[in-house]
């Protein structure tokens, strides 16, 4: 097999140069990573399960007109995605309150909020991916008021489509983060949802027990945390197709 043009290495993902201009092939890993870095893991099939949720969330999202990068998975670990200029800054929408905003606030876990909260980080590892208001990214020209407009539009239209697509299988979406990107169209400009949206980046509880169904079971060790992906992967109707024997998948080619 010919070798591929790395581009960057993540935690839990890696891009490659894709087979056209403008388009990149996103290689998921088994790899876990918490509290900036400094808990590390392996969970395995992480990467084939996250591959398929992102995809499954990715194409609901490119169907009801929110416009994402993906473009088509290729096989167990990859998808093929558009190439964007990413924007610096993480949206975080959250419905219940749950991790930094619980501590933060001191306002109890699982207490609903009056109305979905919207935050911004700076994506910064170095620096922990601090909190920021629209005044430091506008001013420090991480995105400007427009871009900023589009992005918390979409923010809020994505809640509702994921919102009522995880009640539709029993799962509360207690809280999201997304990334965004500028896709450039000839003369035009499009904000376009980037990354992934997988239980790596979304808190989903069980609707009836509570019970996490994502990342949060490998920051706080609470155990079985494949099955917390393998279960949400289950309800949406997307396992792979031999059933968890098919998680390992191939590995990284370089
Ligand atoms: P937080 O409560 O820790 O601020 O997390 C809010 C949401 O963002 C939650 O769904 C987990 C997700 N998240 C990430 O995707 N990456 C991160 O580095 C962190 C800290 C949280």
């Amino acid at each position: 097999m010919a070798r591929r043009k790395k581009v960057y290495e993540g935690k839990a993902k890696v891009l490659f140069e894709g087979p056209e201009p403008g388009t990149l092939v996103q290689y998921f890993k088994d790899d876990a990573s918490a509290f900036n870095n400094t808990k590390r893991g392996i969970i395995t099939g992480k990467g084939v399960l996250n591959n398929r949720i992102s995809e499954y969330i990715m194409t609901r999202l490119n169907d009801v007109g929110v416009p994402t990068h993906f473009v088509r998975r290729l096989n167990m670990r990859e998808q093929l995605i558009k190439e964007l200029e990413i924007i610096p800054v993480e949206v975080v929408v959250r419905n219940v309150s749950a991790g930094s905003i619980s501590t933060r606030l001191g306002i109890p876990e699982g207490t609903p909020l009056p109305r979905s909260i919207v935050e911004y980080r700076y994506k910064s590892a170095e620096l922990g991916n601090p909190m920021v208001s629209e005044e430091h990214i506008t001013a420090f020209g991480w995105a400007n008021t427009q871009d900023l407009d589009d992005m918390l539009a979409l923010a809020l239209r994505i809640n509702d489509v994921l919102s009522g697509l995880f009640f539709g299988v029993g799962i509360r979406l207690v809280d999201f983060r997304l990334e965004f990107g500028r896709l450039y169209l000839d003369e035009e400009m499009q904000i376009v949802v980037a990354d992934e949206i997988s239980p790596d980046n979304c808190r989903l509880w069980d609707m009836d027990t509570g019970e996490k169904m994502d990342k949060d079971r490998f920051r706080h060790d609470l155990g079985r945390v494949e099955e917390g992906y393998q279960e949400v992967a289950r309800r949406l109707g997307i396992l792979p197709e031999s059933g968890p024997r098919d998680l390992k998948g191939p590995k990284v080619m370089q």
